[in-house]
């Protein structure tokens, strides 16, 4: 299926981080396949090309490198769309999700905090200073969108469990209000939202999927398609809040 995101320029210029991921190569292949898309730019640790996308490497041990990764997806022009498809639930070191508090520890909190909230922050960060600005002429949308998750919503938190995880998440959700009310002052046409993608099946969820509803695992393609369309249909306005796949607001 062709997707158009019909309310960015035409040959509009974007860049996704953690492409190598299963949601960030299901967006990837989706913008490429956008006819308005200008170029688009792979972002991941290894810096390989994914999809036929041209890659650029980051790693969050050298916090340059993301700027630098930015810098080259920037290449062309300021971009419009920039989305941070990185984070991790469980790793083969520290990260466990917590089902009780007497198992957070020092280093699973510091690896949580570590993906899902320093690194999109620090892509958040390169990004919006890269992001195309306003001009009187031609008013462009730009979004700078990072994956987040419903799990993050304090508000919403009644099963508990995940501590680490919800925690980082919450914070990243912060992060993202805090850049959008600066954005707003700067550029009248530029977003800066946090996305949940739904349950989706990729490595992340993989060993949590048992307990998932019928129907309610998405493939990272029906994700991605529904995550573009969202960001595609939100305004200024919308700016600095968390949506889900089907465009309705999480609560913070
Ligand atoms: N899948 C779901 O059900 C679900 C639900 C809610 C929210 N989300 C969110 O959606 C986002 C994408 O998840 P996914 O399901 O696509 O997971 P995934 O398939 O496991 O992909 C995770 C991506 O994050 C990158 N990453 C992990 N740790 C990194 C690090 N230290 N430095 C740089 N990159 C790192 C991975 O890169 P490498 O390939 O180099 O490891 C990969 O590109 C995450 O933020 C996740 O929290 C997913």
């Amino acid at each position: 299926m062709t997707l158009t995101l019909t309310s960015l320029p035409e040959n509009y210029r974007a860049v996704v981080f953690g492409a190598s991921g299963g949601i960030g190569r299901a967006l990837l292949d989706h913008i490429q396949n956008d006819p308005r898309c200008g170029s688009v730019y792979a972002a991941s640790r290894s810096g390989v090309s994914v999809s036929g996308v041209p890659g650029v490497a980051f790693n969050l041990d050298d916090p340059a490198s993301i700027a630098a990764a930015m810098d080259a997806a920037a290449a062309d022009g300021p971009l419009h769309l920039v989305i941070a498809a990185t984070g991790a639930l469980h790793s083969e070191g520290q990260m466990e999700p917590e089902k009780s508090w007497r198992h957070m520890s020092a280093p699973r909190l510091a690896d949580a905090f570590a993906i899902n909230t320093i690194l999109p922050s620090l892509i958040i960060q390169a990004g919006l200073d890269r992001l195309a600005r306003d001009s009187r002429d031609a008013p462009e949308k730009a979004v700078v969108a990072a994956l987040s998750a419903r799990v993050g919503s304090i508000s919403d938190n009644r099963l508990g469990g995940w501590h680490a995880y919800r925690a980082s998440k919450a914070a990243l959700n912060q992060v993202i209000r805090t850049c959008s009310i600066e954005l707003a002052r700067k550029s009248k046409n530029a977003l800066c939202v946090g996305l949940h993608p739904g349950t989706v099946d990729t490595p992340l969820s993989e060993p949590f999927q048992r307990g998932v509803p019928e129907g309610k695992l998405f493939t990272p393609a029906y994700s991605a398609e529904r995550l573009l369309t969202v960001l595609d249909g939100l305004t200024p306005q919308e700016s600095g809040r968390l949506f889900d796949w089907a465009g309705e607001e999480i609560t913070p």
